[in-house]
Order: C-alpha cells, then structure tokens, then sequence
C-alpha cells in the first residue's frame, strides 16, 4: 500500500487531500482497501453510490452494454439516451433532458441554455456557501471565494445572496438578470437546509421577474432526501433541474433538464458534449434509475433518514460537541463545536468512512440501500469517537 500512495503521489497531480487507504473492492455499504480492511462507507463517493457499490442491476447493464455499443456519436440516435430521457422527464416537471458528463457540466450548460433563453439578458444569482462546480462558469456561479480567489477573472454575470434571504434576493435583480440558481438544500456548503416558505418565496420572485428557477439537485437529486427530486418537498415546478452524481449508478454522467419553453431556446450547434449520454453511461443510468426513482423504493430512504437523524438526535443530548443535527432523508449534517477532521479519522480507524464539510460538519450520504443495522453501526461508531474525544 505504502508503494502505491509513493507513485501516485509521484504521478497523480495534487488536487486532493487523500486519506492514506488504497481502495480496491467494493460491495453493498462496504469497501475494502488494498489490505484488506473493510469499512462501512457513509461517504458513498460523496453522494453518487446510492445503490451501494457495484449493484448487480448496474454492472449487469453496463456488461450487457459493452459487449453492443459502448460509443457512438450524437450525431445518431441512442436507444438507452431516449429511454433515459424519457424516464427523467415522465419523474420531474420538466420536458427535455441534455446529458454530459458532471455535475459542473450539467450546470454549464443550466448557464447556457439561461442566457440563450434570456435573449441578452445574462445575469445569473447565485447564493452565498452554495456549490455548482469547478469549471469556470460553474465556479463563478459558487457562492464561496475560497475557491474562486486563485482563478480570477472568473466569467462576468454572477451575483451571490445570502441563502434564506427573500429581501436580498430582489434587491439583486437588475435588467440583466435571466435567472436564480441554487441548491434546494446546500451540500458543500454545510447540509444547509431552507426555511420553511423559503423556496416558495425563491420561485414567486423567478415568477414576477420573469426568471428562470434553476435547482442544482447534482446532490439532492434521484431519491436523496426521501423524494425523487428535493424540490418535490416543497411547492415548487423548477424551470432547469441539474443531476449528475447518483445518476449512472457509479458511472460519470450528467443531465440537464427543462422545460419546453426554455429548453427550445437551445438549437442544432449551440451546445454539445462527445461522450455526454453514451450508451454505456445512459444504459448504466437507466438501470441505476429505474430502482432510484422507484417510489417505494423512496418511501424507504425517507423512514431511514428520520431514523439515522433520530439516532444522531440522541447523541446529541449526551455530546455536547454535536450543536445541530441537520438535512432531509438520507442527506445528513451534524454541526459540531469543534473541527469535525480529528471525528473523520477516528471513524476511519474505527472502520466508518463519513466526511466533513465546512471544517466543523459532519456530512452522512450513505448508499440509499442502507441498512438499520448499518445505520446502527455508524453511530455506535460516532459514539466512541466523539467520546474519545473528550465530553
Ligand atoms: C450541488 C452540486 N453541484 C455541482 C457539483 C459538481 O459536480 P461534479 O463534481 O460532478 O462536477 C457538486 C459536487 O459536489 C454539487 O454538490
């Protein structure tokens, strides 16, 4: 193992802080490192393995896949893509599905499509601590100058508000203004979850102005919080949906989608991605979605996270460390007093994987197929963690 992380620190650029495990096998909630540890994986590539790893209906779909058509061009029709498409649509308010490759990507083109809908208009609001990604339009339309600061001049039209902010919202529109981007509950930026009437207001706003509602469910999105889609907690019908993450199973795709009305503002010419919507992907796609957006299969997710945040509820009045237990179904924050980092690595040896965001917030996004058991196993872990870290 230690060979391995010299030439990948050798060989592989920079851009990460990595955890000193070479993984190599996974399966269910679990994985297993290049020793042969295994861990119980609340991180789930960060959101994108809501099946678990490797689910039989995916890798099934991707051999199946493979051994017909892994590639071809746009330029001709694919049977899965339509299919895909079609599935994405008949769950969501929108009509049309774009795929591409990210989560960044699918907002670039959110972009896109906003400013060729605005007619000239090109001013997108964005709101502070929120994520979108990190290619330069996405980065520019990321509330947060931490990872802007070293890339300036970022593209021009962006504005940022605070999140839960009706008053500063319309303060911000101006003439130019297209539309209001952002994340029904916010992810990076610490599993920030709206007020009650919030997202409503967001909307009634778009609506007066003329604005497009564009929601970034890249993480929220495909059963997460207990719905298909976050907005569907809520009284909403967005113009512009962006997904990626969950969306292949495991595979890298992304999908934008709209509403005719907008989505017709985009020609033969004005956007395009060479893999964006392969067969391999969108066959994966396919099937991870038809269990995904399987409404009992959602129902279940829900009961879970009321569970996995009641049980953390319970931790919370014995540690004081822990201030807020947060988020909607299976999309969990713990907001602790402290940097959550040394609660990261204690899990890890303990063999849990969790992740912090925002320094000092715990992030739970485990495979929706999660167990009780497992849950179980995730917070008895926790315990000891943040009980060998000192009442
Ligand atoms: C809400 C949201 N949007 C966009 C992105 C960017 O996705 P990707 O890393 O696939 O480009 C992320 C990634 O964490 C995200 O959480």
């Amino acid at each position: 193992m230690e060979n391995l992380i010299a030439l990948g620190e050798k060989y592989v650029m920079n851009t990460y802080k990595r955890l000193p495990h070479v993984l190599v096998k996974g399966s269910g909630s679990y994985v297993w490192d290049s020793e042969g540890r295994k861990f119980l994986d609340f991180v789930s590539g960060i959101a994108v393995n809501s099946l678990g790893h490797c689910p039989q209906v995916v890798t099934e779909a991707i051999k199946e896949q493979a051994e017909k058509l892994i590639h071809c061009s746009n330029l001709y029709w694919i049977e899965p893509q339509i299919k895909l498409a079609k599935l994405l649509v008949e769950k969501s308010c929108c009509d049309k599905a774009f795929f591409c490759n990210s989560g960044t990507e699918a907002n670039e083109a959110a972009i896109k499509l906003a400013r060729k809908w605005g007619q000239g208009r090109y001013e997108i609001i964005s709101m502070e601590k929120s994520f979108h990604g990190r290619t330069l339009g996405s980065l520019a339309a990321t509330g947060q100058a931490k990872y802007q600061e070293a890339f300036k001049p970022l593209p021009a039209g962006f504005k940022y508000v605070p999140f839960n902010d009706l008053e500063a919202l319309e303060a911000a529109i101006t003439p130019e203004t297209c539309a209001v981007m952002l994340e029904c509950i916010q992810g990076e930026g610490g599993v920030n979850v709206p007020e009650p009437g919030y997202l409503e207001g967001v909307q009634e706003i778009c609506r007066k102005n003329n604005l497009l509602l564009i929601l970034d469910e890249v993480q929220t999105g495909l059963g997460r919080t207990g719905k298909a889609f976050a907005y569907q907690h809520f009284n909403l019908s967005p113009d512009i949906i962006t997904l990626a993450k969950a969306l292949g199973g495991g595979v890298p795709i992304g999908a934008m989608l709209a509403k005719d009305e907008v989505a017709k503002a985009f020609q033969p010419g004005d956007h395009a991605a060479t893999f964006g919507g392969n067969p391999l992907a969108t066959a994966a796609a396919l099937a991870a979605c038809s269990v995904l957006l399987d409404e009992e299969f959602i129902v279940e997710v829900a009961k879970k996270g009321e569970y996995l945040k009641g049980e953390l509820e319970k931790l919370k009045a014995e540690f004081p460390q822990i201030i807020k237990v947060k988020g909607l179904g299976l999309m969990v924050g713990c907001e602790l007093n402290t940097d959550a980092l040394p609660i990261v690595e204690s899990c890890m040896q303990k063999g849990v994987l969790i992740n912090a965001v925002g320094g000092n917030i715990l992030r739970f996004v485990p495979a929706l197929t999660v167990t009780k058991a497992e849950i179980d196993q995730l917070v008895s872990t926790l315990k000891e963690a943040l009980s060998e870290s000192g009442k």
